[in-house]
């Protein structure tokens, strides 16, 4: 297993970064009229254009070399043939068996996992058809009008995301929820306008051990029970989806309803397992399904395509070129369609929690940058709020452009505004505005010598700011499912090369184990522990000031 730094396509890269870092994409774009056919590619749904990056063909050959050197193909056969790849955990990563719809044999320890991941599919739509055709009755033999789903992290930023974003292809009668704060503002004000005769709880959690999601449905529980009185009611206003029967049962879940998943899919890869059920829920099975097969034949992409070819691949080490040369420390996620609002926040967990790592797979301390900051707005909001700081700031910020061509409303005129501010940001973005530019323009408009010269620098854009454009025709299950795809395997791409486990997330354990230690003085109001004289300052200030 090879550290990136030491392969020499990295030294390749170092002294042509040199070379191109200072150099202009307006300069590029001028100099090659055939930039946009040569860097950009389509695979299914999915066409991306990667020309508006501070890259030559020079650039992408030594990263593609970067990724045989480091063994990419091997790493992603391993990955799609089931081997433990999560080392730490000793864990196979198989969500793409999940959404493996060609059914080829995928092997865990010697067993083929397709009949059990099918297993579950049929489990899932047996149970969506009753809940959405109202077959599906409470404790007092109503149907279901509202679905929560109590969840936190990868139980809760997929399924919410994709529910979301699909939002238009589910029926209005049927509202799914997605709780996952331990703030019980959260859950109150979800149930404040719900009935529980008519509300159905999915408690999703692979672990059922997570202090916010059990706590929450500890709170459900209640609340269900203060009406309807009869622990009873619980097996029928209660599902389970989780790794854990044991801890499923001691809930009061009938383990008829539970929904199993397996510990080779990962808590932020598990949107295509039971853990979509919300998605299921609130779209039907079959389009689920359709996005399961989007997410498959993107996965088929991924791992047959040549680097040169390969949408994650290229996106992948697009993302290395600009985090470990230009030493960008965040990238922006920016969809261009508003019911891709949690696309960023599920993204962070997604990238954040994979690769925000700093020990290699050999256990040893980088010295390397790895997963940079992620974070992002919806489309035309972001403009309105940092977008400022792109263009003039002094930060480099690669950004990803995401947007549909056709949208799902007839709103002509609103979508036209948003597909030009996508275009006019991203060539903004790129080209900037220079000093003769900003002249012309302010003594074009009337300005005195003396303005121009008081104002001029504050209308120079530098430009040369990094995106990708990232278009689809349609926001359905399917392109949905390719597109999030892309990036599961984009960061895939990413641990590759730095050598790390994608795949584990020890780095969340620490806090979750002090505020067990911490909880005991809240409770008591006591202090029973050392701590360091801020943490045991601000222990005593809440104790002593707390009402409740
Ligand atoms: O806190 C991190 C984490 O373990 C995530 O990786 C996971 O998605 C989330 O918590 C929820 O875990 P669970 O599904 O076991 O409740």
């Amino acid at each position: 297993m090879q550290e990136p730094t030491n392969t020499s396509a990295w030294q390749v890269l170092w002294s042509h970064y040199q070379e191109i870092k200072h150099a202009h994409m307006r300069d590029l774009f001028r100099e090659d009229p055939g930039r946009f056919e040569v860097f950009s590619l389509q695979n299914g749904p999915v066409f991306l254009d990667y020309s508006k990056n501070r890259i030559s063909w020079e650039t992408m050959e030594s990263l593609f070399d970067l990724a045989r050197e480091i063994k990419l193909q091997d790493k992603i056969r391993s990955m799609f043939a089931g081997e433990k790849i999560n080392t730490t955990e000793d864990r196979s990563v198989l969500h793409i068996a999940l959404r493996n719809r060609s059914n080829r044999p995928i092997y865990v320890d010697g067993e083929d996992v397709m009949p059990e991941v099918n297993a579950v599919l049929e489990q899932m739509r047996e149970f969506c058809g009753k809940v959405r055709s109202g077959r599906w009755k409470g404790y007092t033999g109503k149907p279901v009008t509202d679905v929560v789903n109590l969840g936190i992290g990868g139980s809760d930023l997929g399924p919410r995301m994709v529910t979301r974003a699909l939002e238009d292809y589910a029926p209005p009668d049927l509202n799914v929820h997605f709780v996952s704060n331990v703030d019980a503002v959260d859950i109150s004000r979800t149930l404040q306008n719900l009935s529980p005769e008519t509300t159905l709880f999915i408690v999703a959690s692979k672990s059922f051990t997570t202090q916010e999601t059990m706590a929450n449905a500890r709170t459900a529980k209640q609340w269900l029970l203060k009406e309807l009185g009869d622990e009873r009611a619980v097996s029928e206003h209660f599902v389970a989806v989780s790794t854990n029967t044991e801890k499923v049962r001691e809930f009061g879940i009938d383990p008829e309803n539970m929904f199993r998943f397996w510990d080779w899919v990962g808590g932020r890869y598990s949107l295509w397992s039971a853990i979509g059920l919300p998605i299921a829920v609130a779209v039907g099975m079959d389009r689920f399904e359709e996005l399961l097969s989007g997410a498959h034949a993107m996965d088929e992409h991924f791992r047959s395509a040549d680097f040169e070819n390969n949408i994650p691949v290229i996106m992948g080490l697009l993302s290395i070129w600009y985090v470990n040369f230009f030493q960008a420390g965040t990238q922006a996620i920016l969809p261009y369609d508003q019911n891709l609002q949690y696309l960023p926040a599920y993204l962070q967990q997604g990238e954040m929690e994979s690769n925000g790592k700093r020990t290699t797979l050999a256990g040893d301390v980088v010295d390397y940058h790895t997963a940079p900051v992620i974070w992002g707005e919806p489309g035309t909001n972001g403009q309105h709020a940092f977008f400022q700081l792109m263009h003039q700031g002094t930060r480099l910020i690669p950004s990803d452009f995401i947007a549909f061509v056709n949208p799902l409303h007839s709103q002509q005129e609103h979508h036209e505004m948003l597909l030009a501010n996508f275009l006019a940001q991203t060539e903004a973005l790129m080209l900037g505005k220079t000093e003769e530019e900003a002249d012309r323009e302010m003594s074009e408009n009337g300005k005195s010598r003396s303005e121009i010269s008081r104002l001029l620098q504050h209308n120079v854009f530098p430009g040369n700011n990094p995106s990708n454009s990232v278009l689809l025709q349609k926001l359905t299950p399917y392109n949905l499912g390719a597109l999030l795809a892309v990036y599961e395997h984009k960061i895939f791409v990413q641990g590759a090369v730095w050598n790390i486990n994608s795949f584990d997330q020890w780095g969340v354990e620490l806090g979750k184990q002090l505020a067990k230690r911490i909880l005991p003085e809240l409770r008591e109001k006591k202090r029973f522990e050392d701590h360091d004289s801020s943490t045991s300052g601000l222990l005593e200030f809440i104790n002593t000031t707390a009402k409740l």
